[in-house]
C-alpha cells in the first residue's frame, strides 16, 4: 500500500516539532549583556532574590537568618560556588529549578529574564574581583 502525502508530512511534521523540543531544552549559551538585560537583571533581582540573596549579593538578606543552608554569598570567587561553580548554564539551570531540599525554589520566569538573572548574580562576583 502506498502511503498518502499528507501522512507523510504529518510524519515529517511531528519529527520537526519533537527536534525543535529536544534544542529548546538544551541550556543555550548567555546572550549578550545589553544594559536593557542588565538593567532587567537588576530590577528582578531587587524584587525576587534580594530578600534571601541581600542587595549586595553577599547572602544577608531579609531573610537569611532563618534558613538552613544559608542563601547563597553571590560576591564568593566563582569557582567556590557550591551548586554552578560559576557556570552560567548551570546558574541558569538553579534559577529555573532551584536546589533541592533548600529555600531555592525554580522561579518560571521566562528564558531571557532568566539570563538576566544569571548576569546580575556573577556580577557581584566579578565586581568583588574586580572584573
Ligand atoms: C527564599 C529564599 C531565596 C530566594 C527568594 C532566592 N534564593 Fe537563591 N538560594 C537560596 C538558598 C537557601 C540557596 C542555597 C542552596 C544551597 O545551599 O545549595 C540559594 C542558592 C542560589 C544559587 C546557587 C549558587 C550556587 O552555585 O551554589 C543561585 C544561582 C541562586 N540562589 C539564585 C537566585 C536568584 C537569581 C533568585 C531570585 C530570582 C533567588 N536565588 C532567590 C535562597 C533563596
Amino acid at each position: 500500500m502506498k502511503t498518502k502525502p499528507s501522512a507523510i508530512a504529518v510524519i515529517a511534521f511531528s519529527i520537526l516539532v519533537f527536534f525543535l523540543q529536544v534544542v529548546s531544552a538544551v541550556p543555550q549559551d548567555p546572550p549578550p549583556k545589553t544594559s536593557e538585560l542588565t538593567a532587567k537583571g537588576k530590577q528582578l533581582y531587587e524584587e525576587s532574590c534580594a530578600p534571601c540573596h541581600g542587595i549586595q549579593g553577599d547572602g544577608k538578606g531579609r531573610l537569611a537568618g532563618i534558613l538552613s543552608p544559608p542563601p547563597h554569598n553571590f560576591t564568593e570567587p566563582l569557582q567556590d560556588w557550591k551548586n554552578s561553580k560559576g557556570d552560567p548554564a548551570k546558574i541558569f539551570g538553579v534559577i529555573k529549578n532551584g536546589v533541592p531540599n533548600t529555600a531555592m525554589v525554580g522561579f518560571s520566569f521566562a528564558d531571557e529574564n532568566a539570563w538576566a538573572l544569571v548576569h546580575r548574580v556573577m556580577e557581584f562576583s566579578d565586581k568583588k574581583a574586580g572584573r
